[in-house]
């Protein structure tokens, strides 16, 4: 007698639509079957647990509940073309669904005709959630824009870099051999403001290439009062000429581990961009409130600081805000904004650990919230 449990033989087994029912209930992958008609004959857990759909409420309905907007009636219409025509005979591709509660849903769909003998009964489909996969792509991609970016900024610091030094040495010559306020001496300053403004660029651009992460012990506690007095410091005139209101809301013992320069230019880019929210909304209506309130706190997890830059601007739209962190997004005019404020910030604070997340109500303000680590 043999202890082996006999091969299961689906073929002519007596339970075996059984097995397969409990094959597909217990599936992973989302599938359903509908009727000729396309209504829902039968969902999955799955199905139900991707799409928020209990069986009940999917029952009878069509997969048209699952519609997004995202695809036009074309992409549909080439789909059935496929999934109709006998030499292809299924679909394969990626849909994007969305939930009962309404939120959107990549997935890798298939669909063929499911027959019984050479009688078409209905069609079934099978769904794989890639939401997160299309996560890692996202962020693959902007890796490589990173990394792209670094390069072409290395590669232009040292060609553009040079000659602009010589450019501006010069011009300092010139604007001293003349006197002071005299045309020659005017265009002369005008020159070296304009060579800053470019050298300020490949130095934002060079960033990305820099240092890379530090190694976590390595950072030194850093008041973060003082850090943030400095920078309070520095945008002193731009907050005076927008009639920007400043509140610093930190405990003086509160410690980061960090580095001046950089936490400096996290914060002061944070600020900066808060002082022309304001100013745009401020621009719209002038009785608008213009206040920037920076607070910190202790996060629930013991050793993180929650930094809150918080201001009355004009918001971020829903379309905007997935793209804000993006090297070179920007809403401002040529010559006010490059979009590299946020890439920066978002890559410093990485470096140090941290993590940044943004709230923002359109027409009200927006909060960049930065949580960094703080000595155990
Ligand atoms: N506090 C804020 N309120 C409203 N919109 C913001 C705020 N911060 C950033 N944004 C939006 O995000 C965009 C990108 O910001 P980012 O700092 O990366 O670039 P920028 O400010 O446009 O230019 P740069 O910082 O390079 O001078 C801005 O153009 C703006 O539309
Ligand atoms: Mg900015």
């Amino acid at each position: 007698v043999s202890n082996d449990a006999p091969p299961i033989q689906l073929d002519g087994f007596a339970g075996s639509d059984r097995i397969f029912q409990r094959c597909v209930e217990a599936s992973n992958e989302a599938m359903m079957i509908t009727d000729l008609e396309g209504r829902l004959a039968y969902v999955n857990p799955a199905w139900s647990r991707i799409y928020g759909f209990s069986r009940d409420e999917a029952l009878g309905k069509t997969p048209r509940i699952l519609h997004s907007g995202a695809h036009d009636a074309g992409f549909y219409a080439e789909m059935w073309r496929q999934i109709l025509d006998p030499r292809v005979g299924k679909w394969r591709g990626e849909v994007v669904n969305r939930t009962s509660a309404g939120v959107e849903v990549p997935v890798l769909l298939t669909i063929a005709p499911l027959r019984e003998g050479d009688r078409a009964i209905g069609y079934m489909g099978i769904a794989v959630d890639i939401r997160e996969l299309k996560e890692v792509q996202a962020q693959l991609l902007q890796q490589d824009r990173l990394a792209s970016i670094g390069l072409l900024a290395s590669g232009l610091a040292h060609e553009v870099g040079t000659p602009l030094a010589v450019v501006r040495g010069r011009a300092e010559l010139l604007a001293a051999a003349q006197p002071s306020s005299s045309p020659g001496a005017t265009a002369a300053q005008t020159i070296i403001t304009q060579v800053d403004r470019i050298s300020k660029l490949i130095k934002s651009l060079l960033r990305f290439s820099g240092a890379g992460r530090a190694a976590p012990g390595a950072l030194p506690p850093m008041s973060l009062r003082s850090v943030l007095a400095e920078v309070e410091d520095l945008a002193a005139p731009a907050l005076r000429k927008a009639g920007v209101s400043l509140r610093l809301d930190v405990d003086s013992e509160m410690l980061v581990l960090g580095e001046d320069q950089r936490l400096q230019q996290i914060f002061l880019n944070l600020v900066i961009n808060a002082i022309h929210a304001i100013e745009e909304a401020s621009s719209q209506d002038r009785t608008h409130a213009r206040q920037i309130v920076v607070a910190a706190r202790a996060a629930q997890t013991a050793d993180v600081v929650e930094v809150g830059v918080e201001d009355t601007g004009s918001g971020i739209s829903p379309e905007n805000l997935p793209r804000i962190f993006q090297p070179f997004f920007t809403t401002k005019d040529v010559g006010r904004g490059t979009g590299l404020g946020l890439p920066i910030v978002a890559k410093l604070v990485d470096e140090l650990g941290g993590d940044i997340r943004v709230r923002s109500a359109p027409g009200k303000g927006s909060t960049f919230t930065v949580r960094l680590r703080r000595p155990g």
